[in-house]
């Protein structure tokens, strides 16, 4: 029905640009292949010469995705679009996307440029990509602050060059609905040749208006709009994914617009990228958060047994969104449980649904109730995609309010097992004193979270640690019915994924 808007999906790039929110090669691999299911049209892989990692990720991401275009960003210099190339060119359907300043004050104090100079090198920049690539996406960065006649010469002059996407960022989220409204009608109705090309927005979130920015610039005839999942991003972000598709959905009769997104993968896309990030969602957050669908009042739930439509405008099955209900038990089978996630929205393949399935029925063994919220927990535990350098044999903690922790760790190296003992202030800290002295490598740990799962005395706890090594971060994941447990696990998580990391390094870029 009515217009069909692109999904130009950037949470691999500009999301994986805020605070952290990195991820190694196998976690973009992953929510690349979460963002092909939720149907995008365009994933924005990386920006291919930002480091050699990036390199890497974005080509495999080309290698992998047959169903959506693969883009890589790159400054509008040669050497950036060359990398970006060299980085998409196994794609089935590649896009470079590169981006010049057009406001006075990134011209002038950031890039040191005229006006002239700009509108030369974006136009010699775009005829450079396309001799490579036909499908070539210009971003005028700043663009809601520049110049409009300036910002639509450029335009003109670089699909006359062969852009087939010109994109309007509203870079530092500074536009108001209205305003941006008229600045894409004005786009559409002063350069001369926009027919020629799609016209794409990009909204930052930095008043909390990136999403309604990007709908009015729908209503103003935008043909591609910019996200990510979780609204995640530089600063206060991007404009959230999932709203933008439950606004075009949900209010059809207003934006007379739909989009290819399945909407049901819409809550495990956003549960995948807040347990890669260890960012979590805040509750009361649009469309994902924990409280979205919850009905608190007396009256509300009054309403809602006699007609949900009183106070539902979507249903949470729309977005995918799992009952938390008793679903299995320790003795259910495989293909119960291989039939439940597939229900839930999981594909995995053979090996990692062997692990899964082992996870669960020790779980099912310490919990009598195991809910499809435990179940996206364990899907989402790191160590099924992590390569398990070192595994948890067992610990023992003594501890009290009157002496000093001990942390007894056995871990397994392959065919070697080995042990340290430690004290420390606390059982967890003794724990990870102990596999300080085990894994002997310098890192330090800058965040510890503890969060439970479910409601319950046997509930699940998750941890999320985040260990910084040189400037990255890396995060662990770890799930047990025992917090203790869950931290220890958490923290062999993060320590695997620093040397699986060294280990990638050492073998090379490909
Ligand atoms: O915010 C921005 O302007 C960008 C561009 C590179 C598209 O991220
Ligand atoms: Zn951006």
């Amino acid at each position: 029905m009515g217009r069909e808007i692109k999904i130009f999906d950037t949470t691999l790039r500009d999301g994986e640009q805020s605070p952290g929110c990195s991820m190694n090669l196998e976690e973009k691999l992953e929510v690349a292949r979460q963002l092909e299911r939720l149907k995008v049209d365009v994933i924005e892989a990386g920006f291919a010469i930002a480091s050699p990692g990036d390199f890497i990720s974005v080509k495999g991401i080309a290698k992998i995705i047959k169903d959506c275009t693969v883009a890589s960003l790159a400054r509008a210099l040669p050497k950036d679009i060359d990398r970006a190339w060299e980085a998409i060119k196994g794609a089935t359907a590649p896009r470079i996307h590169m981006f010049l300043a057009t406001s006075d004050l990134h011209m002038e104090y950031k890039l040191k440029m005229s006006k002239e100079q700009v509108l030369e090198q974006a136009t010699a920049m775009v005829r450079h990509a396309k001799q490579y690539c036909s499908d070539i996406e210009f971003s005028a960065e700043d663009a809601s602050r520049s110049n409009p006649s300036f910002l639509y010469q450029v335009l003109e002059s670089v699909i006359e060059a062969g852009a087939t996407v010109i994109n309007i960022p509203d870079t530092v989220g500074y536009s108001t609905p209205l305003e941006f409204f008229e600045l894409i009608r004005g786009v559409k109705e002063n350069v001369s040749n926009s027919d020629r090309a799609l016209i794409s927005v990009h909204c930052h979130n930095d008043l909390g208006l990136g999403v309604a920015n990007t709908l009015a610039a729908i209503q103003a005839g935008a043909d591609q709009v910019e996200c990510t999942i979780n609204g995640i991003g530089e600063r206060a972000g991007n404009a959230a994914l999932e709203e933008v598709v439950m606004n075009l959905h949900t209010r059809k009769d207003i934006f007379e617009a739909s989009c290819r997104v399945d909407t049901k993968q819409l809550y495990p896309t956003s549960r995948l990228i807040s347990s890669i990030t260890g960012v979590q969602v805040q509750p009361n957050k649009a469309i994902v958060g924990a409280n979205a669908f919850a009905h608190e009042s007396g009256i509300h739930q009054h309403g809602m047994l006699a007609n949900k439509k009183t106070y539902e405008i979507m249903t949470p099955e729309s977005v995918g969104l799992a009952k938390n209900t008793l679903v299995l038990g320790k003795h259910s089978g495989r293909h119960a449980f291989e039939d439940r996630l597939q229900s839930l929205g999981y594909a995995l393949d053979k090996e990692q649904l062997d692990l899964a399935f082992e996870e669960f029925k020790k779980l099912a063994d310490r919990k009598k109730t195991v809910t499809d919220r435990d179940l996206e927990a364990l899907i989402h535990q790191k160590q099924i995609r992590t390569p398990q350098i070192y595994q948890l044999e067992r610990f023992v903690i003594n501890s009290g309010n009157t002496i000093t922790a001990t942390a007894t760790v056995r871990l397994k190296k392959q065919e070697e097992v080995v042990e340290e003992v430690a004290t420390g202030d606390g059982p967890i800290d003794a724990a990870f004193k102990a596999l300080d002295k085990l894994v002997g490598i310098e890192f330090s740990l800058e965040d510890y979270s503890l969060q439970s799962v479910t409601e319950g005395k046997d509930a699940q706890g998750e941890v999320i640690v985040k260990l910084k090594k040189a400037d990255n971060i890396y995060t662990g994941r770890g799930l047990s019915t025992d917090v203790i447990e869950a931290s220890v696990k958490a923290y062999i998580n993060a320590v695997n994924k620093i040397l699986h990391e060294s280990e990638a390094d050492e073998g090379g870029e490909s």
